[in-house]
Formats: C-alpha cells, structure tokens, sequence
C-alpha cells in the first residue's frame, strides 16, 4: 500500500513541507541592554583587558538571550555598542576589534574559533545562538587591515567599522554590515559605499543597518523598496530629542510610513537620555518599552507576521498629499508667528479655540489641521507648525514636517521646547499636508513618552486621524516627511542620476525612433 501510493505521498509530503517550512507568523526579541561603559582612558587597554570588560556585557546578553530563548523567540537584537559603549578615538577602541570576514566563507565561530585568528568575541557570540537554538544580532567591531598603496588607508593600517553581525541558530555568521551613516563616532570609518545586507530565513527576509542610518535614503529606504525586506533588525544608541525625535515614537513612525517590520534595540543609559526599544510592524507597535527611571535592561518579546505585505491586513501604499491638496486652505490665522524647533525656523498657529479648522505654510509646505478638544485646558496651549528645509546646525538632512504640539509653557515663544507631559485629550484630530515626498512618518506621542497603538491610524489620501473614540493626553501629533532628494550630501549624486536619467530616455527614444523608421 504504502509503496503504491509513493509518489502521490511524495507529492502530499512535499506540499506540507513548503507550508511547514515558511511560517506565517515569528516570535521576535529585542533587548534594552544598560552597557557596562570601560573607565575613561587616553591610552588603549591591552586586549585582555578590553576581553574582560565585553565579556562582562556579554554575560548579560547571555541572559537575555537564554530568556528570550525560553519564550520561544527565534531571532534576539542587541544594541549598538552594547560590548563597550561609545566614547573612544581611533587607538582607544583598537584592542576592542576583530577582524570580521565576509559571511560567504561560511564559518560558525563555535566550531572552528581559530580561522581566523584571534577572534574569542565572535566565538562567544555564535556559540550562544548555537546552544540556545537562536538568531543572534550583535554590534561589535571590525578591523580591516589596508596597505599604504590605497590612498585612504588610515595611519595606523586598518580601517575600523562599527559592524553588525548575525548569527543564526547554528551559529554561522549569516550577516555582517558596517554602519554608513556614523554620528560623531570618530574612532569608527565610512565604508565606501552603503551595504545593502540582507539574510532570508523560514520567517521572512531580513535586512539590517545601524541607528542614524535610519535618517537617511541608503540602505535603508533601499533594503524596503528595492529587497522586499519583510523586518528590519535595527540596532540602535539612541539619544530621545523631543518633540520628533524620540526613539519609540520615531522608530514606530519608520515601520508604519515604510509598511515594514522593525525591531529596535537601545541601550540604556539614561543620563545620556538613551532608552526606548520595541517590536513595531506596518499598523502599530507590538511591544516597546521606555524607561527614564530605572538602571536597568529590559526584554521584549513578542508574535509578529513574518510577511507583513502578504497580509490580509497589509496597510495600503499612502498618497501623502492628495487631501491636502485637494482642499481649500482653511482661512489663514492671523496669529500666525514664527518660532524654533531646535534650530529649525517652523511657522506656528494656536490652536486658539477648542475646536476648529487651520492651515499654516511654510514655503511650499501647507498643513491642515482639524481638530475638536475635549475640553480646552485654561493651563495648556497647543499649536499647528509647518517646516520645511535643511534641518538643523548640519543642514544636511532636508526636512518636511507638520505637526501638532503642546508648548512647554503658555507662552508661546516655549512652543516647540521639549515637553513630557499633557493633560489635554482629543475628540477628533486630522493632520495633513502638501508633502513633497513619499516617505512621511506618522508619530503620535502621548504624555510621560507614551506610544498611542491602534488609537491612530493614515487614510490612503495622507490625513492622520485619531481613530477607536478619544485619544489619550497628546504631546504631538505629526507628520514626519523627509525629502532625500534634497539631502545636502546627495545633492551631487541627485544631479549624476539625473543626468543618467536623460540619458537613458534619450537612447530609448532613439531606439525607438530607429524601430518605427525599420517598421
Ligand atoms: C569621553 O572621553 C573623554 C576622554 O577620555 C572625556 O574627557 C569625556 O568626558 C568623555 N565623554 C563622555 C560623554 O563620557
Ligand atoms: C535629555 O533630555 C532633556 C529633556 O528633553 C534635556 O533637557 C537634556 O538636555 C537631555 N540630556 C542630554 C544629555 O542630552
Ligand atoms: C471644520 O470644517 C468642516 C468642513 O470641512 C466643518 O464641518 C466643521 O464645522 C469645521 N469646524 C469648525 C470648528 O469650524
Ligand atoms: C509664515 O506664515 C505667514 C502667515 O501665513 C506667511 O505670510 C509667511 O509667508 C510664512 N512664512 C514662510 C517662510 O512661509
Ligand atoms: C546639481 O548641480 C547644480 C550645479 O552644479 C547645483 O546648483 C545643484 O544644487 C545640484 N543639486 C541638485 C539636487 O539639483
């Protein structure tokens, strides 16, 4: 019997094998690590030393990865700089790297520790994936030795990386990614170019970059755009700088306006401002954590699709200006004034009555706001802005916002100062604007740093509206736009690619040309 029906039970095993083998939905963990920080020095430590003091966080790690382990999660992320925190030069944080090879020589540090010398980190490291059966990101190190024929090779003879390595349940390295986008970290190089890295498993394809990478076009917007990335693992030391840049309500708004997966793991370090994790998908955050009282880490876990954009529940792709610029302005307030969100100049309006209809511009940038309070707290004064520009003392990153926020004070020259708590709350609130990009960011940010997940949503025309009855008490309400395009360090490769561009068409026009002459 069993021999007869062989090749239709063939047939039957193989089918329940592609539907065993990729799974719908994954556990995820990201862990909140409070770094152990290395004494001050201008002068490196020996190795051994620089070992000991990684191999202290390391034994935290462990922990966490043996929790999240037992809570059935597949995958963990670490923060960046977990193994040694951040402020070092170049010869400081030398006896600290190891040289990484590119995961194509297809090597699980565990088995064979010595391949490639000396490199007892990343042994430890995919031995902990290995014998908890887990995916493990870590943010450690690289070294790549230069000669002094390449022009750029540093003094010393190796380029130094700030570098993502992930292992998966056997512990190989499957990963390895050097951050682009560095932030005042001058003991770490630029790569050449922005990597795009990306590993697929049974749960989903995975892409990975590095904290402020998240500010800018490449990799990231390219790993969701051009790879069809599912989630992102993100490793992150992140500093919170309200009203826009808090790292819950940032990160969230990232996965929600790029309808992708994101798991963020900070450190926490909170003199320095540094906490806030979480497990965010395309609706709403799944899991986050924020904490500016303890001294402590934290785990999250949490059940995630593993193919988001094959969901029934796939948001839709967002036309961000279509409202906002199908309507008429509303009535321009008079009490329009001018005012600073850290260094950037925004056009402001009050929100004057407890409900009402506003526009305020700036430049080309116009944003409506609807709105109806619950009740108009005598104590607190919440205005409309609008922002559009080089952001900040860099001027590098072209910004398009508009926002709704309380003022810290019920003066209105302390609106856009940072703010932690609110006691109004909102019937109705829809926010929009004539964005000139596609890649807006939705943040919500409720008092005490509070997400607000399934209270909010986009509709397919670019308003943000509150949404399931009244909303909690609002810090700010804004849409997040940034214009690449206009990046201050882009502007010469925008101009390159435009031109390619012209090219490009022209031969195709030629060539068809050519073709309707032959025809
Ligand atoms: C960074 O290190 C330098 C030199 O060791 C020290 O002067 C400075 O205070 C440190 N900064 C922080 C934020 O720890
Ligand atoms: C932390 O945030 C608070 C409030 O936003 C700010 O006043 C303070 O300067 C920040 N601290 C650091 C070290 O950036
Ligand atoms: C705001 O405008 C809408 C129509 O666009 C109108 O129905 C509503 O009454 C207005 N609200 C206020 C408070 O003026
Ligand atoms: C700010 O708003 C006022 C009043 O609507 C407007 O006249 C002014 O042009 C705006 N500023 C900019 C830079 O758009
Ligand atoms: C392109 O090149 C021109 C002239 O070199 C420059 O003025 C402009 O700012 C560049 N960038 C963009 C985005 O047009």
């Amino acid at each position: 019997m069993i021999r007869s029906s062989f090749p239709t039970s063939v047939a039957v095993f193989a089918l329940l094998i592609l539907n065993v083998g990729a799974k719908d939905t994954f556990i995820a963990a990201v862990y909140e690590h409070a770094v152990i920080l290395p004494d001050k020095t201008e002068t490196p430590v020996s190795e051994e030393d620089a070992f000991l003091l990684m191999n202290r966080n390391i034994d935290m790690l462990e922990n966490a990865i043996k929790q999240a382990a037992k809570q059935g999660a597949q995958i963990i992320v670490t923060p960046e700089d977990a193994l040694y925190g951040w402020n070092f030069s170049r010869e400081t944080i030398f006896p600290y790297l190891e040289n990484i090879p590119d995961p194509k020589v297809n090597w699980i540090p565990c088995e064979e520790p010595l391949r490639y010398g000396h490199t007892p980190v990343q042994a430890r490291l995919s031995c902990l994936a290995k014998t908890n059966s887990i995916y493990v990101l870590a943010n450690i190190g690289d070294k790549k030795q230069c000669n002094s024929r390449d022009s750029t090779c540093p003094s010393n003879g190796y380029y130094q990386y700030n570098t993502n390595v992930v292992y998966n349940s056997d512990g190989k390295l499957v990963a390895r990614y050097h951050k682009y986008h560095l932030y005042q970290e001058r003991q770490f190089d630029v790569p050449q170019k922005p990597e795009l890295v990306t590993f697929t498993t049974t749960f989903g394809k995975f892409g990975i970059f590095t904290c402020f990478d998240i500010l800018f076009h490449d990799p990231a917007v390219t790993l969701v755009k051009d790879f069809d990335v599912d989630t992102i693992l993100f490793p992150t030391a992140w500093m919170n700088v309200l009203p826009f840049l808090t790292a819950i309500e940032f990160h969230s708004a990232w996965a929600m306006g790029m309808r992708v997966n994101l798991l963020a793991a900070n450190i926490h370090h909170v003199s320095l401002n540094m906490t806030g994790s979480g497990i965010y998908t395309p609706h709403s955050p799944k899991a986050y954590h924020y904490d500016m009282e303890t001294t402590d880490g934290k785990i999250l876990v949490s059940e995630i699709e593993s193919r988001p954009r094959f969901s029934p529940v796939y948001p839709p792709a967002i036309n961000w200006n279509a409202y906002a610029k199908a309507i008429k302005p509303f009535p321009i307030q008079k009490k329009t004034f001018g005012g600073l969100v850290s260094r950037d100049e925004f056009n402001f309006t009050e929100l004057y009555e407890s409900a009402g209809n506003l526009t305020v511009c700036k430049n080309k940038l116009c944003c409506h706001l609807s709105y109806h309070m619950l009740g108009k707290e005598e104590n607190e004064v919440y205005v409309l802005g609008a922002f559009t520009g080089l952001h900040g003392r860099r001027k590098k990153e072209y910004w398009q916002v508009c926002t709704m926020l309380k003022c810290k004070t019920t003066d209105l020259t302390t609106c856009g100062q940072p703010v932690e708590t609110a006691s109004t709350r909102f019937e109705m609130f829809s926010l929009s604007g004539t964005f000139e990009t596609e890649y807006v960011f939705p943040e919500v940010l409720l008092s005490k740093i509070h997400l607000s997940p399934g209270k909010f949503e986009v509709l397919k025309d670019g308003r943000l509206v509150n949404k399931n009855g009244i909303s909690g008490s609002v810090l700010t309400v804004s849409l997040f736009g940034r214009q690449y395009t206009k990046d201050y360090s882009n502007s010469g490769r925008a101009n390159h690619s435009a031109i390619s561009y012209l090219l490009i068409t022209t031969l195709l026009i030629i060539t068809a040309l050519q073709n309707i002459e032959l025809a």
